[in-house]
């Protein structure tokens, strides 16, 4: 149980710099630079899909590209396709010191954006259980 708690915390401080209900906005790619410990990683990605305060940005427009170096995550993806509040999470083994996630705004629509409402990276063996749903950086579940 010591494990679970260590992922809470972690898990905890990931969100507090990154808070839930507030999106991120990023009209033109924009990078997270995370320090880590090289080892096998759960990131988690957010999404609310709302209408944020300006009227710019609609939702139904934000089509972004989402990845890790040279692994993509999301390709093209709109979160109003799916369902309101999203959560999409990947396994990741990180063989560096950094993890660099980019969000790439599409330049399908006329004012591309991209969004983030929240950001997690949790290092596998700390996660009791296993999560069911897994995907792995091709964004295949496996
Ligand atoms: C991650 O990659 C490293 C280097 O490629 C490898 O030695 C290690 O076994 C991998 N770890 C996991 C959990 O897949
Ligand atoms: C966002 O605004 C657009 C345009 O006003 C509207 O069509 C759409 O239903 C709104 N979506 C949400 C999730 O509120
Ligand atoms: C992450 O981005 C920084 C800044 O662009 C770069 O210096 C570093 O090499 C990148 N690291 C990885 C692992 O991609």
């Amino acid at each position: 149980m010591a494990a679970a708690g260590r992922a809470m915390s972690a898990r905890a401080m990931l969100l507090a710099s990154i808070p839930y209900m507030t999106a991120r906005i990023f009209q033109i790619p924009y990078t997270y630079s995370f320090p880590v410990i090289p080892d096998r990683k759960f990131v988690r990605l957010y999404f609310y899909p709302l209408n944020y305060t300006n009227p710019n940005f609609v939702v139904s427009d934000s089509f972004f590209s989402v990845s890790i170096g040279p692994h993509t995550l999301l390709n093209n993806f709109n979160p109003l396709l799916t369902t309101q509040a999203i959560t999409k999470e990947f396994s990741i083994n990180i063989s560096t010191n950094t993890l660099n996630l980019t969000f790439t705004p599409s330049s399908v629509k006329n004012k591309p954006f991209a969004f983030i409402n929240g950001i997690e990276i949790v290092s596998t063996p700390q996660i009791l259980p296993m999560p069911s749903t897994h995907f792995s950086w091709s964004g295949r579940r496996d």
